[in-house]
């Protein structure tokens, strides 16, 4: 294996340690032919393996390069290779996790024009998911990933986005900012009942963001008349065809909450400006808490500007027909269980 263009042309490399799996000159050529003129800025080489990649880069233009590895082998190989290359003063090595490793950049707010990742066949899906999720925000806008897999990328994961070509058994999927940056929504209430205003919120909402949490909390300044997950498996029940959408029990501050699910925006539906005040007095008090997160109003549809689930609660309790004030699938449902008197609504 040889550094194929720049500065390090022809530097032939260190053989490559047992069990590490090096991208073939063929396909980096090709990684590269397809990245174009693009090298400037940091390189981050995950899984970096030999580091060919990283190097490869560095010879070409880029300025810096880290690399993550947790295999002391390869990373004695990625030494002498950044050596033989000349690039050690424009490099730095990290040993460990690569999960870890990132979620260290993350705090450190660092940024990367280029990222390979090119993870062990053998690393389950679901590490990779992880890993894509935090790259989005450690690139710097205008900079590409490169992904090497030894499958095809599976929805979910990269899903369509990005170009992907195949050189023998190996894909390669070339992904710009824009498309690895997943825009997560949450979408909280009580939902005592879910309202079919309530989905249409949240189906819209599915169409904006790239994913959208249904939350289903507590508002202390209501009764709530079923358990939290009564509500959730309700709206389970009606959202199980919308693909982006999960729902989840939501303890404690809504602005904790959209932290920890890594959410950007709070969704919420508005219907009159009776619903105004509270909604903006929600909004400042948890843009004080926490300014980064942007509350996004959804206005609601005409037809059910006057719904609400208090009004449902009212009209089941008295024996009066809630069809179509709440989503089919779940009207029996919601007949049996909010007619029975137990002294509120
Ligand atoms: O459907 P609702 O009753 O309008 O929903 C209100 C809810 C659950 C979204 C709100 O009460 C909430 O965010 N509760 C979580 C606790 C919290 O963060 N309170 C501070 C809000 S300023």
């Amino acid at each position: 294996m040889r550094i194929i263009a720049g500065t390090a042309r022809g530097t032939r490399l260190a053989s490559v340690p047992r069990g590490v799996r090096p991208t073939s000159d063929r396909v980096r050529e090709s990684v590269f032919n397809s990245l174009g003129q693009f090298f400037e800025g940091n390189v981050l080489d995950l899984y970096a393996g030999t580091g060919a990649l990283g190097i490869e880069a560095l010879s070409r233009g880029s300025e810096r390069a880290v690399f993550v590895e947790k295999d002391h082998r390869a990373l004695g190989a990625i030494r002498e290779n950044l050596w033989r290359a000349k690039a050690a003063d424009r490099a730095e090595i990290v040993a460990g996790d690569v999960g870890r490793v990132l979620d260290r950049m993350l705090t450190d707010g660092r940024q990367f024009n280029l990222i390979f990742a090119d993870p062990p066949y053998r690393i389950a899906a679901t590490e990779v998911e992880g890993v894509m999720s935090r790259l989005g925000a450690l690139l710097a806008p205008g900079g590409r990933v490169v992904i090497e897999s030894g499958e095809a990328p599976a929805a979910g994961t990269i899903g369509k986005k990005g170009v992907t070509r195949r050189y023998g058994g190996t894909y390669v999927t070339i992904l710009e900012r824009s498309e690895i940056t997943m825009i997560v929504a949450v979408c909280p209430g009580s939902f005592d009942p879910i309202t079919t205003g309530h989905l249409d919120i949240i189906r819209r909402a599915s169409k904006v963001f790239d994913h959208v949490v249904v939350a289903v909390g507590a508002n202390l300044r209501k009764k709530s008349r079923l358990p939290a997950v009564e509500r959730a498996r309700l709206i389970e029940k009606v959202t199980s065809e919308m693909e982006n959408v999960s729902v989840e029990v939501m303890d404690g501050l809504l602005v904790n909450y959209a932290r920890e699910q890594g959410a950007q925006v709070i969704v919420k539906g508005l219907r009159a400006v009776s619903d105004f005040e509270s909604e903006f007095e929600q909004a400042q008090l948890n843009r004080t808490m926490y300014p980064e997160l942007e509350t996004v109003f959804i206005m609601a549809s005409a037809e059910h500007s006057f719904l609400s689930s208090s009004a449902v609660r009212e009209i089941a309790s008295l024996g009066g027909d809630v069809r179509g004030l709440v989503p089919d699938a779940i009207l029996e449902t919601v007949r049996e269980i909010y007619s029975s008197p137990n002294g509120n609504i």
